[in-house]
């Protein structure tokens, strides 16, 4: 949530705060300000709106020649997207200066206070507080800014990524991180800022990951000074050599970046095995569950959280972990279970999932597994990023960036990670015999080739979007494994189109959600061969002699359905446990391309944002 930039060194920031915007923009996009030094003063421009909006604007507002500066796009926590709750927030003096990814829990008593010291405030946020308590102790305790940052930041309960600077010290610029994501860009004298390496990526690929509790100054001629908020204590800087490159967080000649990532599943897939599924040797090689064997061999039970489209990934992986190792599996939302006491013991493994690797409902659950001593495995797409890091072991899932805020590439390679494990453990537990295993592998080996395939559907698929295109209600059925698919069909479907869609197992459906079906309803139905066959057709009957609209997405050359259903979409036949990650991708794209017909904005879907960085 919120995005963060900062720029101080040779060139002008006004060009690299705003590309870098944009980069950031899939974290909050409801409105976007940025604050340059303009050789006297910090002058400021922001607005409601998009980094577009704010480009126009800023250009006939301020001076852009600055070479320090730093830009912020918001996903609004306190206070209505406006042009005044927008970031950078101005302290009441006008010296200091502050962006802010975050939330400040305890920013009404600190309001407060300061109001009697005779404060006052512009706007709703709680960043506005933080710049005045920052302010007040600089002034009181006559320190500098780094220590006013620190003394204030130990008043402070929430979680925060910031970046402030001083118009009377326009030289360095003070960040400090907890809960929310800071990475530090080292070139040759100079310094980037930003929520995540993409908007420096084309300047230098040495960057420095800020830990929970850090903060740093970071000034033109001293380089990057790093300390610990509580103690003071120095930290030694750990500048890492970044992998990806640019092309990879464009669009590479597709419309959105959530078409571009549905279509790079069959490489994102073949790059979450590579390397660990080893088919002709049967060998699935998994560092993190390598070191930790017989943890997982031991335990008493797994519990995974997550939230979204993570959690569909967790609710597949239930059924696969204990349907192949035999091992009891509970799937809980992160956002649940990190206030409900849950029973956890030093004999369970809990499995975070979560592409961002920043969620705050995640990251809190994490945190309360391993107070009670569980061991903690992290299954994130971003590397380095909090969860990665919070964990005791992990397994990336390679997916490269996700930029669409709705989830696709993640969430099949979350499954792809989350099956290979469990094939190792049914293998190492002698819960699947070798033939089995090796067959298995070799399948897994072939589903890149066969999502390739799926995706060859799309011309089709859209014939079908543009039919149910105005339906108002949606439902998405499917039973044993496929029933999480529904429900992360229906998800995408409402997430960017705005059509209201519920998914369901199937046979739940008469409990109550059948009163729905009338000719006006779709309900999406996943009826492929294995699993459940006849009793997914059976439900199909039901819904046909209430008039619903069926749509099946089938295997290849099912008949049966066909017959009953008004469209079908085919996918390519697999073994039962890996249909999610090709039912998966009708799915996708229906809601794409819907979403498309209906003019909504795919990549930056109202109300949402990438990552979830807050309660
Ligand atoms: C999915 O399309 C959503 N954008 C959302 O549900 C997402 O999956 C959820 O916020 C979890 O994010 P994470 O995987 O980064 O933890």
């Amino acid at each position: 949530m919120c995005g963060i930039v900062g720029y101080i060194g040779k060139r002008k920031a006004f060009p690299i705060i705003l590309e870098g915007l944009k980069r950031l923009e899939y974290r909050g996009y409801d409105s976007a300000g940025i604050a340059l030094y303009d050789d006297s003063d910090i002058k400021l421009s922001k607005t409601k709106g998009k980094v577009a909006d704010l480009e126009a604007k800023a250009k006939n507002e301020i001076n852009t020649d600055g070479t320090i500066g730093i830009g912020h796009t918001r996903w609004a926590t306190h206070g209505v997207p406006n042009d005044v709750n927008s970031h950078p927030h101005y302290s009441n003096s006008g010296d200091l200066v502050i962006i802010h990814n975050g939330i400040i829990e305890n920013y009404d008593s600190l309001k407060k206070e300061l109001l009697k010291r005779g404060y006052i405030f512009k706007s709703d946020t709680d960043t506005e507080v933080l710049i005045n308590l920052i302010e007040d102790v600089k002034i009181n305790e006559k320190v500098k800014l780094g220590k006013a940052v620190q003394i204030a930041l130990n008043q402070v309960v929430g979680a925060y990524a910031i970046a402030v600077f001083d118009k009377n010290k326009p030289n360095e610029i003070v960040v400090a991180k907890l809960g929310s994501p800071l990475a530090i860009g080292i070139g040759d004298e100079e310094f980037f800022i930003a929520s995540d390496a993409s908007p420096f990526l084309e300047y230098t690929k040495k960057a420095i990951y800020l830990e929970d509790e850090e903060m740093a100054v970071i000034s033109r001629k001293k380089g990057v000074k790093l300390r610990r908020i509580k103690n003071d204590a120095v930290v030694d800087p750990y500048i890492q050599e970044l992998k990806i490159n640019l092309e990879q967080i464009e669009k590479g000649g597709y419309e959105h970046f959530m078409l571009k990532e549905i279509h790079e599943q069959p490489n994102a897939i073949k790059d979450t095995y590579r390397g660990r599924l080893l088919a002709k040797e049967g060998i699935v090689k998994m560092a993190g569950v390598d070191d930790n064997l017989e943890r997982f061999l031991n335990a008493n039970k797994i519990i995974i959280v997550a939230c979204g489209t993570s959690w569909h990934a967790g609710l597949v992986a239930e059924y696969v972990f204990e349907n192949l190792a035999k091992v009891p599996v509970e799937v809980e939302y992160a956002s649940e279970f990190r206030y409900r006491n849950p029973v956890i013991t030093d004999k369970d493994v809990v499995i975070a999932i979560s592409q961002s690797g920043e969620t705050a409902d995640t990251l809190a659950a994490i945190k309360l597994a391993k107070s009670k001593n569980a061991f903690v495995f992290g299954v994130c797409n971003v590397v380095g990023s909090t969860i990665s890091r919070e964990t005791h072991a992990g397994a990336y899932t390679h997916a490269g960036p996700e930029i669409g805020v709705a989830s696709t590439k993640a969430f099949t390679t979350q499954i792809t990670v989350l099956t290979l494990i469990a094939l190792k453990l049914a293998k190492e537990k002698g819960t699947i015999s070798n033939s089995e295993f090796h067959l298995y592998l070799q399948e897994l080996e072939l589903i890149p080739e066969k999502v390739k395939k799926a995706l060859k559907s799309e011309k089709h698929i859209k014939t079908v979007a543009n039919t149910y295109k105005n339906a108002k209600n949606c439902l998405y059925l499917g039973r044993g494994y496929n029933f999480p698919v529904a429900l992360e069909g229906a998800l995408k479907l409402k997430e960017i189109s705005y059509i209201h869609a519920e998914g369901y197992p199937a046979a739940e459906m008469k409990h109550g959600p059948i009163a729905l079906i009338d000719e006006q309803m779709p309900v999406f139905v996943i009826a492929t061969k294995k699993g459940h066959y006849e009793k997914v057709v059976s439900n199909i009957q039901e819904i046909k002699s209430r008039s619903g609209k069926i749509i099946g997405i089938v295997t290849e050359g099912d008949e049966d359905v066909k017959n009953l259903a008004d469209h079908v979409i085919e996918v390519p036949e697999t073994i039962e446990f890996l249909t999610p990650l090709l039912t998966t991708i009708p799915m996708q794209l229906l809601s794409y391309h819907i979403a498309v017909m209906l003019n909504k904005n795919v990549d930056q879907p109202r109300n949402l944002a990438k990552s979830v960085t807050v309660e």
